[in-house]
């Protein structure tokens, strides 16, 4: 017979309690789902013991009608901090064998007060979503307490970074929290994120469709735009999560990790001097020209799959992060559209309140002429971009490889856009538009009255390419700063950046800019 203090008997048998979630049968239905549960979810994101618990014990506080018969502790949520890579972290996992996950006024007060003490502690807050959205039961309670969620998630924006990782049916709430954080983690046939699901559909506008085609990974990271990473199983979006935050400082007042690296400041890769095609019709892959010359495998692309003309992702260089925004010239010839604009914006903002310095790499004819781009409001969303650009104060340094016409020029980190360097590549064609288009306008009657108008355009466009499509007139006025062997570029950017390391450029005080979106 044990002589322990009753007392503490009867705390570990509450304390066992409150780790069994919804019970037996229920949790038994979420790993038949082949989904984990919230505290397994929690072990494999953390470093492996580090993981502490808060307020375990609280319960819902009853609803109205008294439909909320059984009170689980925890009340649908996991909260407490750990360490990842050694450094900590706060969060969330929801269970959904509790009332669905779904968030109720209890469950808000738990998540709040781990966020705020994310924030008082300068960490990063990450959010393990399963969940039905707001607690129906608990009617108005539930809905302030999203309400208290995304005030956080807005106000702490830029000063921590904010992850998460969706794992399972994500309604309503469920899925405008994640839209305010810095990364939103899918898994493939797992997660699904809609503010209406497919039955309210249905009896709303007669549309049938399931939850996958309606608000599932390849929709959000191929459509919508609205996740940034897909990945195959829970394990895999839990370590993207990880790698995700080791390119992060902990906080916009610390400077992002430094990685010793394996690749050597100094390398330059011959290959990338041969990579350019003569004929400047023809395409090369951006993300070959990225991979070579950043650090070895340190390549996090984000929103691989939505907008592919733009690639923007994080990376190191010498061992630093740094952002990296490119067009994909043999995507739509690296066109800027406007999923293209918004993609880079929103990386461009991110990469500014963590510190992360800018390499970009610029390929692109310019915006997407048409009427859908037009009545789109490409003016409003290239916009945001020029604005991203301009308003960023961490290092930004551009590499121009090949064509750089017209708003392409301007709005990629131009040199009077507060680019502190900006390379060309003897490749570099900088101008207003082509010179095909460029001789239609400035030679039309030239060209109309010539006895063979087709060779009169051939030859005044040769002309104007010798002219303006190259990067030694850029260079001979001070748009560009140097032109550069592409196979320097590696310890270029490198050297650029160190000496750029202690930037200062405070922004004049405002209470917030006025972004177009
Ligand atoms: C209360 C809920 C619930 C909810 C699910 N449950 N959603 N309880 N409020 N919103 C409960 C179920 O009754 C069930 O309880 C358990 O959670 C598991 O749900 P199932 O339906 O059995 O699971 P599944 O078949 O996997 O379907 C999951 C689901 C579906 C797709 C999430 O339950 C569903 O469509 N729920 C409603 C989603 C919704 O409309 N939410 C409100 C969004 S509005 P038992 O006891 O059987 O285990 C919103 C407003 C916020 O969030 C404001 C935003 C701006």
């Amino acid at each position: 017979m044990s002589n322990e203090d009753p007392r503490i008997l009867e705390l570990r048998k509450v304390r066992a309690k409150a780790q069994e979630g919804g019970g037996e049968e229920r949790n038994a239905k979420q790993h038949a789902k082949g989904k984990l549960s919230a505290r397994e979810r929690v072990n494999l994101l953390l470093d492996p013991g580090t993981f502490n618990e808060i307020e375990p014990f609280i319960t819902h506080q009853g609803d109205e009608l008294n439909l909320l018969k059984e009170k689980f502790y925890g009340d649908g949520v996991v909260t407490g901090y750990g360490q990842i890579n050694g450094r900590t972290v706060y969060l969330y996992s929801q269970d959904f064998t509790i009332y669905g996950g779904t968030l109720s006024e209890m469950q808000s007060h738990k998540i709040c007060r781990v966020m705020d003490l994310a924030l008082r502690n300068g960490v990063p807050f990450i959010s393990l979503i399963d969940s039905g959205g707001a607690r129906i039961q608990e009617g108005v309670r539930s809905m302030g307490g999203y309400a208290e969620i995304f005030r956080r998630n807005a106000q702490y924006s830029g000063v921590i970074p904010q992850v998460s990782v969706m794992l399972g049916p994500c309604a309503g709430g469920a899925a405008y929290s994640p839209a305010l954080t810095d990364l939103v983690i899918m898994v493939e046939n797992q997660s699904f994120m809609f503010l209406t699901g497919p039955e309210v559909i249905k009896a709303v506008t007669g549309e049938a469709v399931d939850a996958e085609s309606l608000g599932g990974s390849a929709v959000h990271n191929s459509i919508s735009g609205v996740a940034h990473i897909s990945v195959a199983s829970e394990r895999a979006a839990l370590e993207t999560a990880r790698k995700f935050l080791a390119y992060l400082p902990s906080n916009n007042v610390e400077n992002p990790p430094y990685i010793q690296p394996a690749d050597s400041p100094a390398r330059m890769d011959e290959e990338l001097n041969r990579i350019i095609p003569l004929e400047a019709t023809e395409a090369y892959v951006m993300r070959q020209v990225i991979e070579k010359i950043i650090d070895q495998d340190s390549f996090f692309e984000i929103q691989a799959g939505w907008a592919r003309n733009a690639i923007v992702g994080l990376a190191r260089i010498g061992g630093h992060s740094v952002g990296v925004v490119a067009q994909e010239p043999s995507i739509m010839a690296g066109v800027i559209d406007i999923d293209a604009a918004d993609k880079m914006t929103r990386f461009v903002r991110m990469c500014d309140c963590f510190n992360i310095p800018l390499v970009t790499f610029v390929d692109s004819p310019g915006f997407l002429p048409g009427i859908a781009q037009e009545h789109g409001g490409i003016i409003r969303h290239g916009a945001k971009l020029l604005y991203a650009y301009s308003e960023a104060t961490v290092p930004k340094i551009c590499v121009i490889t090949r064509k750089a016409y017209g708003g392409a020029y301007v709005v990629m980190s131009s040199k009077y856009l507060g680019t502190d360097v900006t390379y060309a590549w003897p490749s570099a064609e900088i101008a207003v538009i082509g010179a095909e288009g460029a001789a239609n306008i400035l030679f039309k009657k030239q060209i109309e009255s010539a006895a063979d108008p087709v060779a009169e355009r051939q030859k005044l466009a040769a002309e104007y390419r010798q002219k303006f499509n190259n990067p030694y007139y850029a260079a001979s006025t001070g748009y560009v700063d140097d032109i550069i062997e592409p196979r320097e570029s590696r310890p270029k950017i490198i050297a650029s950046l160190s000496a750029l390391r202690d930037k200062y450029a405070p922004a004049p005080p405002r209470k917030h800019g006025n972004i177009p979106v």
